[in-house]
């Protein structure tokens, strides 16, 4: 049983509270249908928010069963479903994928056989078994519907929340949906909590709540709707409650309240004793109030564990990756082109150095002159090293941009959905770091050896590819956390580009910053860090000729280490908080 009493939900606007759901109170026993209607903006989907513990009342009691949400804590990840209004699959999966990696992150299976039948029973509950094997981004309306829905069954939630789930579609596959939801409450008890613009089949719900400026306006019977609004259509309930405001309509339902509340009981007492509904007898109990306190239900799927979580997580994560052609060729496009850019400019870097020593001269006039052209020489090999590793550095750089800058906020709802469905935030940031340092040892590795074969590293080489590996995980993981905080893909992608595109004119490689400003600046470009480590690498000859060219000061290798290794670890924190942190549109 689900109890509101007085529920509100206000927020602070200029100032002034203002209150979004305002003092709701109703009762849904086990196995109840219920609409919540209302015309569009009147709090709806804030009420179901509110009902599932995504927005914290501000006043007011939620009860379900005898056990108060309010004081002992929400429901429990596998107690509740909530289908939203967005699409919570991954258009690249198929049917029987998204049902699969939803059954893994929510319910903890013994073996594949129970995995199995799980996904099997929900597929053929929601009638897409026909259809299991088709991408999601081929689905009709109405099968995304479903497929949102079957995603939520998969731990037999005992409350069912859908927002809008018949909105848009044809009215055939509408009243198709309603029926599947009606089917669905008759099952072990459930409620189904149906939000819904429309005021079509509205007979298949067992009672209809109408919500106006957050306001109960009706709760009852579906066939007393157009009786208590005195009009002949239920279609023109909405134009009649705009003749006069919310807090009439809210004190009018306070004096008729109790009738029509009977009268929704005598129809579910008659439906009980028909056979029609079946109420499982323990929930018989906790109704006549007879009943201890609520104990968590025995039968409730336990939750996977944090490396079921993470392996279901990476391995959806590689498979949408291949399945979308478009990434798999720009990533293969970058790792390919980009160090063969920096080939193109190698050539002078190979360039020999003479020593001084080397040149042997008699007359004064030749050898300033010889000394000239060596060091020429020198400037021109030293500045061509210089830059082509600043190149590889800012290229890593842009690659770690390019693969996180979109990677969480690109599918943040779909990520808030998930843990409202028990994922845990580690594991989830767990699958996303393993997956992007696949790409980012292959990205870094690839880019050293292929510049090496072509014009070898003139030092350490070792030491050169760790320092592109770490530039390139730092700017993914800096990126990452970007994506993690911002609140739409476009802005984080925004930033992440901004903050590439800044690193090579603060790093000082190519025109030295005033002294005042790159003490400030320089503890946070990791383009520099990654540079001076790499030049510090350099054979001492090669060294020299770079430091000749350079007016910025280099860094010792493990300062350098220390910096970069800094800036992963404040970006995993920071991916960490944002992870953690609800957003919810
Ligand atoms: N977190 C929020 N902050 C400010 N305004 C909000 C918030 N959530 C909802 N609203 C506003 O409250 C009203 C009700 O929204 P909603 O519940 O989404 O309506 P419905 O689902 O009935 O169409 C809308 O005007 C919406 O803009
Ligand atoms: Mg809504």
């Amino acid at each position: 049983m689900l109890e509101l009493k007085e529920v509100s939900f206000t927020i602070r606007k200029d100032g002034e509270e203002v209150p979004l759901v305002d003092r709701v109170s109703l009762l849904v026993p086990k196995g109840h249908f219920m609409a919540i209607v209302g015309p569009s903006g009147c709090g709806k989907t804030t009420l179901l928010k509110t009902i599932a513990g995504l927005n914290p009342e501000s006043a007011g009691t939620l009860f379900w069963d005898a056990r108060n949400l309010s004081q002992e804590g929400d429901f429990s990840p596998s107690e509740i479903g909530y289908v939203p209004q967005f699409s919570i699959a991954y258009d690249p999966l198929t049917v029987d994928e998204s049902v699969e990696a939803a059954t893994r992150l929510r319910v903890r299976c013994r073996n594949t056989e129970e995995l199995d039948h799980r996904i099997d029973q929900v597929l053929e509950e929601t009638g897409l078994s026909p259809i299991s094997d088709r991408q999601v981004k081929v689905l009709s309306g109405g099968q995304k519907r479903r497929l949102g829905l079957a995603m939520e069954l998969v731990s037999d939630p005992k409350l069912l929340l859908c927002d809008e789930v018949t909105s848009g579609l044809d009215p055939r596959s509408e009243r198709e949906i309603v029926r599947l939801l009606h089917d669905l409450s008759r099952k072990d008890g459930r409620i189904v909590l149906s939000v819904t613009h429309s005021l079509a089949h509205l007979e298949l719900y067992d009672s209809i709540l109408v919500l106006h400026e957050g306001k109960v306006a009706f709760h009852g019977p579906p066939d007393q709707l157009t009786h208590y609004f005195s009009v002949t259509d239920t279609e023109e309930v909405y134009p009649r409650l705009a003749t006069q405001p919310a807090e009439r309509w809210h004190e009018s339902w306070q004096k008729h309240r109790e009738s029509y509340q009977r009268m929704v009981r005598k129809n579910r007492s008659r439906l009980i004793a028909s056979g029609e509904l079946h109420v499982p007898p323990e929930h018989a109990a906790v109704e006549s109030g007879d009943s201890e306190k609520d104990r968590p239900d025995p039968d409730a799927p336990e939750l996977p564990g944090f490396f079921s979580q993470f392996a279901t997580l990476l391995s959806r994560r590689w498979r949408i990756f291949f399945r979308d052609r478009g990434q798999v060729f720009l990533q293969l496009a970058i790792i390919l082109c980009f160090p063969i850019l920096v080939t193109i400019f190698s050539d002078k870097a190979s360039g020999n150095i003479r020593r001084y020593s080397d040149v042997r001269q008699t007359d004064i006039a030749a050898a300033i002159q010889e000394q000239q052209s060596v060091r020429g020489d020198q400037a021109k090999v030293g500045s061509a090293i210089s830059g082509i590793i600043m190149f590889q550095v800012v290229l890593l750089s842009l690659m770690g941009s390019n693969n996180s800058a979109r990677e969480i906020a690109g599918e943040r709802p779909i990520y808030e959905k998930e843990k409202f469905g028990g994922l845990r935030p580690t594991a989830y940031l767990a699958s996303k770091v393993a997956f992007l340092a696949c790409l980012v040892i292959g990205q870094s590795l690839w880019m050293a050896f292929f510049v090496n074969f072509f014009g070898t590293f003139r030092g350490n080489f070792i030491e050169h590819a760790g320092f592109l590996l770490l530039v390139n995980a730092s700017m993914t993981g800096i990126c990452l956390a970007i994506s993690s905080l911002m609140r739409t893909a476009e802005q984080a992608s925004l930033l992440s580009i901004y903050l590439v595109g800044f690193q090579l004119p603060l790093s000082g490689a190519v025109l030295a910053l005033p002294e005042n400003i790159e003490a400030f600046t320089r503890p946070f470009i990791s383009a520099y860090w990654a540079w001076s480590g790499s030049v510090e690498a350099l054979q001492t000859q090669v060294h020299d000729a770079v430091k000749s060219v350079i007016d910025t000061s280099l860094s010792p290798q493990s300062a350098c280490l220390y910096a970069l290794g800094a800036h992963i670890a404040v970006a995993l924190i920071a991916a960490w908080a944002g992870v953690r942190r609800p957003q919810w549109d």
